[in-house]
């Protein structure tokens, strides 16, 4: 199956309208020489600026948003507000998410399925902890946090699902190409029984955590690496490099 290559970069809590222009001027200069969809994830503030100054061709995604249509969330944003926004991916699940602001499997799952419904696709974010991962546990808790949207959820076609194993994330021990193709396989052997055969086969399944301009092309060449989610290094030049990953 030729599933289209996605890039992610997650600029977390990060950037200034300065910054984020000049980030996104480099983007809409940059030549990407291969078939790869491409989207940044700003700050909720620079969801606008991102959207107004990006070129076609490039999406924009919220890094959360809340499972309820409208009303009294101080503080939320509703899928209504990013697709009215042009915003037509948001991130969920994130790790820092997860544990600091303490998001179980089942509030991720209920934003995952309103952002849907709303016609907004979404970046699922899942992965183990090291020391879940340290006790064997990291294809139960993967699949664990991704049960919780298969019991939701039966098209899976506006998902890409972003595996992020927490010991990885931001501190330079990216995981082995083996070690990622592991879990890649069998998030989609879950994805086949648990929601149906086209979903395994067609769903982008991507890698995050301590993604680099160095080690993108060995991850890339993994026959279940579709993608990557990339935090420091999106906020970074070499960025373009990480997109152009698969030649
Ligand atoms: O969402 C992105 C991941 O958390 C990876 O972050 O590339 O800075 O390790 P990182």
């Amino acid at each position: 199956p030729s599933r289209q290559f996605f890039v992610g970069g997650n600029f977390k809590m990060n950037g200034t309208i300065d910054s984020i222009k000049s980030i996104i001027s480099h983007l809409n200069d940059a030549k990407f020489d291969s078939n790869t969809e491409v989207v940044i994830a700003p700050p909720a503030l620079y969801l606008l600026l991102a959207r107004e100054h990006l070129r076609q061709g490039i999406e924009v995604a919220a890094q959360n948003v809340f499972d309820k249509p409208n009303g009294a969330f101080t503080g939320e944003i509703s899928v209504a507000q990013l697709k009215d926004s042009n915003i037509t991916w948001t991130l969920l699940g994130h790790s820092e998410r997860r544990v600091i602001l303490q998001e179980s499997d089942q509030f991720v799952a209920d934003k995952t399925k309103a952002a849907l419904d709303g016609g907004v696709g979404v970046i699922l974010c899942c992965g183990e902890t090291l020391d879940q991962r340290e006790a064997n546990k990291t294809i139960d808790v993967v699949q664990a946090q991704l049960k919780a949207v298969a019991d939701k959820v039966t098209d899976w076609s506006k998902i890409v699902v972003a595996y992020e194993p927490v010991w990885a994330i931001g501190t330079g021990k990216v995981a082995s190409t083996e070690q990622a193709q592991e879990v890649h396989a069998a998030i989609r052997k879950f994805l086949k029984s648990a929601v149906s055969e086209e979903a395994a086969e067609r769903t982008r399944i991507i890698y995050g955590g301590s993604v680099s301009e160095k080690n993108c092309r060995e991850l890339a060449k993994a026959g279940d690496i579709d993608g990557f989610l990339v935090g420091g290094a999106s906020l970074k030049p070499a960025f373009v490099e990480i997109i152009n990953a698969k030649q």
